[in-house]
């Protein structure tokens, strides 16, 4: 019987896609996918903060003495808590075979070898991530990831990304575009080119997003072509203006702004003010009327006082956003603002974080409301989970629309879609015939 493998990703669209590319690794040396009693387990784990880094250790610790019963278990931890603690996580869970970084994904065949020879694998060494003829495997046959830039060359004063994730290195137009060229060709309609900071690619190789996105914009078959996540100083006017010109480029943009005061945006050394950040966004909608902007944001970032606080809640309010991924600020190791003073108390932080998520339901409710009996171009990838005569699908801007119909005829369509309903951070409609 062959060995069966199981992949947990903890992580971001990134750690995402480094878990298909692992899987696609797996499956051409024989191994067989399963949910349970894997022979092989890997847990792609992500340190952005404290729960999601505690939430693999509880894992970790099932799988460990499941080890103990089945000692022919092979367990690697990957991802960014392998690069982040690298030999000591061996030695806080000595199960462990193999602890590997995110460079080191398209290298598992080879540390896995070394693995079966006995060795207690660590690969955590900076590298330069080359091209390669991996075909990972993916979820969806509708809609794929692309990365094209690695790493992060920023430091914002909260954030483990540039200790886990190493350096800028972009892949050239070249060998994105034949990737793209191969997605089309299997019947790809859409794909999501990913990077930490999606536009500062080309920065180390002399070329830009706007460019690549002319580069790829022809590849037949391929409807949609989405990117993120974008950092508010990269977002020039003339990616702006390439969004605007090219069609298929989507109108959804996801630029995280973090905190809409600016002395916070300091500290974070984040390098924009608030006024530039709405400045960017004015821009946008001026260029594209329709665009649908969502963002992140930290509450509880060390000092922030309430007014300071209630200025991200008026950002919100002022500049109505599709969504917005709302986290309270969490310490992490190593990285400058957890060793700061006055951090702020947890029941703060939580009743922050509660009263600027209402802010965000609320814009959201209010850009739900725009679609209301417009016709929608959808995007068909998925039955409704919750409700099996529904599928689901999403608008050329990224929102969730719920609509009657039959999956099996419907999947992987584009359809129009009349809006009937509107929740806050969902649509429901029919179909237009
Ligand atoms: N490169 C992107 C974001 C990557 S991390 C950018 O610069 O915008 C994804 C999100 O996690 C961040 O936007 C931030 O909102 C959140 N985040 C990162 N570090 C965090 C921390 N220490 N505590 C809480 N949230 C954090
Ligand atoms: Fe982290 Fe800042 Fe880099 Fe984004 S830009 S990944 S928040 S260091
Ligand atoms: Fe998490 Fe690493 Fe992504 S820390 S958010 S998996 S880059």
């Amino acid at each position: 019987m062959s060995q069966r493998y199981q992949i947990t990703t903890f992580g971001c669209q990134m750690n995402k896609a480094d878990s298909e590319r692992m899987a696609g690794i797996l499956e051409s040396l024989g191994y067989e996918a399963t949910e349970e009693d894997a022979d092989l387990v890997i847990l792609n784990t992500c340190s952005i903060r404290d729960g999601a880094e505690q939430k693999m250790y509880s894992y970790l610790g099932i799988h460990a003495q499941r080890k103990h019963r089945n000692p022919a278990l092979t367990l690697v931890v990957a991802g960014c808590v392998a690069q982040q603690e690298g030999a000591k996580l061996l030695r806080r869970v000595p199960e462990l075979d193999i602890v590997m970084g995110p460079q080191h994904a398209d290298q598992l065949a080879e540390l896995l070898a070394r693995a079966n020879d006995g060795e207690q694998v660590v690969a955590t060494d900076w590298r330069d991530i080359p091209e390669d003829a991996i075909q990972p495997r993916r979820q969806s046959d509708i809609s794929a990831w692309v990365n094209v830039i690695y790493g992060c060359n920023e430091r914002c004063t909260y954030c483990i990304v540039p200790y886990t994730r190493g350096v800028e290195q972009s892949r050239t137009p070249e060998a994105i575009y034949q990737e793209v060229l191969g997605l089309g060709e299997r019947g790809y309609q859409e794909i999501t080119l990913l990077g930490q900071n999606i536009d500062a690619y080309g920065r180390d190789i002399s070329t830009n997003l706007a460019h690549l996105l002319t580069v790829i914009h022809d590849v037949p078959n391929i409807e949609r072509i989405r990117f993120a996540t974008s950092h508010p100083r990269y977002f020039t006017e003339e990616l702006i203006r390439t969004c605007a010109e090219l069609p298929k480029v989507c109108n959804h943009f996801h630029i995280p702004f973090q905190s809409g005061d600016n002395q916070v945006l300091s500290r974070m050394a984040r390098g924009y003010s608030h006024e530039r950040y709405r400045t960017i966004i004015a821009k946008v909608r001026e260029y594209i009327p329709t665009a649908a902007i969502s963002g992140d944001a930290i509450v509880g970032f060390p000092e922030e006082t309430e007014e300071q606080f209630l200025n991200t809640v008026q950002l919100v309010e002022d500049l109505q956003f599709e969504l917005v991924n709302t986290a309270a600020y969490s310490p992490r190791p190593g990285t400058p603002a957890a060793s700061w003073p006055h951090q702020i108390p947890e029941d703060v932080k939580t009743d922050r974080l509660q009263r600027l998520n209402r802010a965000v339901a609320q814009s959201a409710y209010n850009c739900s409301q725009t679609y209301l009996g417009r016709v929608e171009p959808v995007l068909v990838d998925a039955l409704n989970p919750k409700d099996p005569t529904q599928v689901q699908g999403r608008t050329y801007s990224n929102r969730l629309v719920f609509l009657p119909g039959d999956y099996q005829a419907l999947r992987g369509q584009i359809i129009p879609v009349r809006i009937t309903e509107a929740r806050t951070f969902s649509l429901t409609g029919i179909q237009e015939v």
